[in-house]
């Protein structure tokens, strides 16, 4: 490999030298500088096109999958040329990890997404025994093992990847600061939390208060060793973001794209299908919050942005989207078609509070019949919530006048998997539900990741291909 790449870096050197020689001597022989450069570079692409493809290989758990796993994706594909990745399925993670939260349908699909993974293989060994890399070498052609530069043990303390480092055919990547499936899953458990106790608020209280109340609650606490974003960082992950072509149809979508998962995955592959260029609105961290309360969004903006960028079916991104879509929007990016979820027009305020309205109702005394005789209290209960539902917008209402609104349908009963319906609530849900679970893993998890930040060097180069 090394040899055929000196080969290439020379000939793209003479390539460069003899341009800058034609820059000045264009004027007395153009004819010949013109073929000699065509000559070269006809042979720069022939020497490119002889070389064997370098695969790597690059295996994970990916449970809730975010941009460090992506940030890992991308470099393990700058190693070589074909990025194959080995998804290690449910019952592994549970041995040796302890109990994912995303089934190996949903973080499949994510995985999928990544624009730097070329190929999957799944049902993939926690553990790279020497017989399952002899086949990774033989049948899937790969060539070299890549991992982060944080400590893999097996639950027996041994190294995973001791086989591929003993037949040199391993090369690490530089871990992502700041992030970890651990880190989230701790975020997600105190969103749940407040979550709580929102939903064991009055629901007759005066939802002015409920928000001030809401906004005085501790800010979420994040990791001191959290993601500080580098425009280097942003510029690798969207290769620094395209125009559209003249002629093409842009399309916008936006939203939290808090906890980026197979349901904005499926939203955005399509709203891409509805046009030819995919403009992806992240809201800003307020917009994010409203309604939901001080422990959203889990993921902060420059994190939940970087999750987006890593997506094969978007062209560009605006990092701190407003959570209307104004004229103005429409207008300085050339919308053509502003897409959503179908429902998704509902403000999530509203979503919440119509939940709770029909928790209400439910919990109310069933009428014996006859005319319907509400209590003042029931009465006073509606005008408030009419009333909170008028202050309300719909975020897509000057899409909608403008006529240029289109909903997504909501994926099929049917789906394959399932995985397409996912969102970010469900995730919070399933958190939820098995608190102690994940208390107990994170547990341990934090231990291990507070030693590896206390002997954290800066030994690993991070890898420079920007794509
Ligand atoms: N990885 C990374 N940066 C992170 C998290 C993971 O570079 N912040 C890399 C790991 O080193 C590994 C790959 O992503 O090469 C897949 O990681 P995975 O098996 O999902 O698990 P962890 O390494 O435990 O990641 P996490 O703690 O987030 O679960």
């Amino acid at each position: 490999m090394s040899t055929s790449r000196g080969g290439e870096r020379r000939l793209a050197a003479t390539l460069a030298a003899m341009t800058a020689i034609a820059a000045g001597a264009v004027v007395a022989a153009p004819g010949r500088v013109a073929a000699l450069l065509e000559a070269s570079a006809r042979a720069l692409r022939s020497r490119r096109s002889r070389r064997k493809p370098v695969r790597v290989y690059m295996d994970g758990c990916f449970d809730l999958a975010h941009f460090g796993h992506a940030n890992a994706l991308r470099q393990a594909k700058a190693c070589g040329d074909t990025l194959v990745v080995g998804l290690v399925p449910d019952a592994e993670v549970l041995r040796c990890k302890g109990p994912p939260v995303l089934r190996e349908a949903e973080r499949r699909a994510v995985i999928a997404s990544v624009k730097w993974v070329d190929e999957i293989i799944e049902n993939v060994p926690y553990d790279l025994t020497p017989a399952f890399c002899e086949t990774l070498y033989s049948k899937h052609g790969v060539d070299f093992i890549v991992h982060g530069d944080d400590p893999c043990l097996l639950p027996d303390g041994t190294d995973a990847y001791d086989a591929p480092k003993r037949a040199g055919r391993f090369r690490m990547i530089k871990r992502t600061e700041g992030v970890s499936t651990t880190d989230i899953v701790n975020r997600i458990l105190r969103a749940a939390a407040s979550d709580e106790r929102r939903e064991n608020a009055d629901p007759a209280k005066d939802a002015a208060k409920d928000a001030a109340k809401d906004a005085a609650r501790t800010p979420p606490k994040r990791s001191e060793n959290r993601f500080l974003a580098t425009t280097r960082r942003i510029a690798q992950f969207s290769g620094g973001g395209r125009a559209p072509q003249p002629g093409q149809r842009v399309v916008y979508a936006h939203g939290a794209f808090d906890l980026f998962n197979a349901g904005h995955v499926r939203l955005l592959r399509e709203a891409k299908k509805m046009g030819d260029f995919l403009l992806v609105g992240v809201h800003d961290d307020d917009a994010a919050r409203a309604g939901r309360g001080a422990a959203y969004p889990v993921l902060a903006l420059p994190e939940r942005a970087l999750g987006v960028m890593a997506c094969r079916h978007v062209d560009d991104v605006i990092v701190g989207a407003p959570a209307e879509v104004t004229r103005d929007l429409i207008a300085t990016f050339d919308v053509r078609a502003v897409v959503a979820e179908s429902g998704a027009s509902v403000p999530e305020p509203e979503r919440r509070d119509r939940a709770r309205d029909a928790r209400a109702r439910d919990d109310a005394p069933a009428h014996s019949g006859g005319d319907i005789i509400h209590s003042r209290d029931e009465d006073s209960f509606r005008e408030e919530t009419r009333a909170r539902v008028i202050q309300k917008r719909d975020p897509n209402e000057i899409a909608k006048t403008l006529g240029v609104f289109r909903e997504v349908p909501p994926p099929a009963a049917d789906a394959e998997s399932g995985a397409d319906r996912l969102t970010s609530s469900e995730i919070v849900r399933r958190v939820a539900a098995a608190r102690g679970a994940y208390e107990a893993r994170n547990a341990r998890k934090n231990q291990t990741e507070a030693r590896y930040y206390e002997q954290k060097s800066n030994r690993t180069i991070e890898l420079a291909r920007e794509t």
